[in-house]
C-alpha cells in the first residue's frame, strides 16, 4: 500500500444519520517520530457509542470535531516503530480510528498476544463489548444462578457475550431481538432459553410468557418502549444494568420512560455503567471469556464489512439492526 485511507466525520449529526456525515479520503501514510509507532490496521470496530460522539454539544467522552478521523478501536500490525516496547509485526490494539494506517504514541497502544484467537475477536468478545457484558452482569447486576436474566439487543456484540456468561452462571436467559431470524439464531447458537421479537405486535404478551417467574436481572441495551415493557415484568429486588439505550441515539428528543414507577414498586435497583470506569475487571473478564470461547460455550458471531469505503453505510445500518454480532471492518 502506498497511501493511507481515512474516514472523516464531516457533518454534525442530529436525528437519523446517513453516509453523507462521512468522507473517505486518500492521504499520505504517516511516519513515526520518536516514541511513536505506525500501525497498519487489519480490523476497525464499528460501535454504537461512536454515534453519540457525533452529536453536537454532547457531554460524552471526547466528542468529535468536524473533519476528525472517525473515532474507533482497531487492531493491526506495527509497520514502523520508534519505541522500544514495539517491534515491526507486533499486534497492537487501540483507539486508532477508521483508517488504514495510524501513527500513535506507543503509550496509546496495547501490545496483543493473540493467544490462538483471531485478531478481530479482540474488538468483540475479547474486547470492549465482551468486557462490557462481564461488568454489567457480574459487577453491576451481580447475577446468581436462580435469576431470570433478560438481555435486549440479544444477538449483538455485547448481548451475545452476556448470554453466554449468564448461562455459565446458571441463569435462565431470555433475549429480545429484532426479527424471527435473529431470535432463532439467539436460541440455536447463543444459548438463550427463549428470544422474543420486539417487532411482533404481541411482544408484551410473548415477553410475559417467556418470563413466567418474572425478571430478576435486566441487561438493558436498548431503552425506550422495549425497556418500558421489561419494567412491567420485574420481580421484587430486581437489578437493572443500564448498559445502553441504542433506540434513542438517532432521536432528536429522547423518549420518556413511562413505567419508571415499577422501580419503586419492586424495590428494584437501576445502575448505569460505562465499561471504561471499571478497568479493574478487564483481566478477569477476558480470562473468563477466553474459557467460554475455548470450551465452545461462546461462539463469537461477527459481521464483516469489506473495506473502509463500506464503513459509513454499514455504520448507518447498525442502527437498523443489519449486523449480527460484532460489526467489524476488514481493512
Ligand atoms: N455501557 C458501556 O460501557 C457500553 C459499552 C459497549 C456498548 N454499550 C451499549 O450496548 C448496546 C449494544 O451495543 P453493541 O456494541 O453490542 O451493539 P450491537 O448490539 O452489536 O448492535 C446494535 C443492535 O442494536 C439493535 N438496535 C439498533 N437500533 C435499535 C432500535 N432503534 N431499537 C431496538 N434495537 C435497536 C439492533 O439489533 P436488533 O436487530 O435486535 O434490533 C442492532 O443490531 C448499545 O446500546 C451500546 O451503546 C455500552
Amino acid at each position: 500500500m502506498t497511501n493511507n485511507r481515512c474516514v472523516r466525520f464531516v457533518k454534525t449529526a442530529v436525528g437519523a444519520i446517513d453516509a453523507s456525515h462521512f468522507t473517505v479520503s486518500t492521504e499520505a501514510i504517516p511516519n513515526a517520530e520518536a516514541g511513536d509507532i505506525v500501525v497498519q490496521n487489519a480490523f476497525v470496530s464499528l460501535d454504537p457509542y461512536q454515534r453519540r460522539q457525533m452529536m453536537p454539544n454532547v457531554a460524552y467522552a471526547n466528542p468529535l470535531n468536524l473533519g476528525d478521523v472517525m473515532v474507533g478501536r482497531a487492531i493491526g500490525q506495527v509497520v514502523e516503530s520508534k519505541h522500544a516496547d514495539f517491534k515491526v509485526d507486533d499486534w497492537a490494539l487501540g483507539h486508532f480510528g477508521w483508517q488504514r494506517y495510524t501513527k500513535i504514541k506507543a503509550a496509546g497502544a496495547e501490545k496483543i498476544n493473540l493467544d490462538g484467537f483471531s485478531a478481530s475477536t479482540y474488538l468483540g468478545a475479547l474486547g470492549s463489548p465482551g468486557v462490557t457484558a462481564w461488568v454489567g452482569l457480574r459487577a453491576i447486576a451481580k447475577a446468581v444462578p436462580t435469576d431470570t436474566v433478560v438481555i435486549s439487543a440479544a444477538t449483538g456484540a455485547v448481548g451475545s457475550v452476556a448470554a453466554a456468561l449468564a448461562r455459565s452462571i446458571g441463569c435462565r436467559v431470555v433475549g429480545i431481538a429484532g426479527g424471527p431470524a435473529k431470535c432463532q439464531h439467539a436460541v440455536e447458537k447463543l444459548g438463550y432459553s427463549d428470544c422474543i421479537d420486539y417487532r411482533d405486535p404481541n411482544f408484551k404478551q410473548l415477553l410475559a410468557q417467556a418470563t413466567p417467574q418474572g425478571i430478576d436481572v435486566d441487561f438493558e441495551n436498548v431503552g425506550g418502549a422495549i425497556f418500558d415493557c421489561v419494567l412491567e415484568r420485574l420481580n421484587d429486588f430486581a437489578r437493572i444494568a443500564l448498559c445502553g439505550m441504542i433506540s434513542q441515539y438517532n432521536l432528536i428528543e429522547p423518549d420518556g420512560i413511562r413505567n419508571i414507577g415499577e422501580i419503586l414498586n419492586k424495590n428494584a435497583t437501576l445502575q448505569g455503567f460505562r465499561v471504561t470506569s471499571y478497568p479493574e475487571h478487564r483481566a478477569q473478564a477476558q480470562q473468563d471469556i477466553k474459557a467460554l470461547l475455548r470450551s465452545g460455550a461462546l461462539q463469537p458471531t461477527e459481521t464483516f464489512v469489506e473495506g473502509l469505503e463500506a464503513a459509513p453505510q454499514a455504520f448507518v445500518d447498525l442502527f437498523k439492526g443489519a449486523n449480527l454480532g460484532k460489526l467489524v471492518v476488514r481493512v
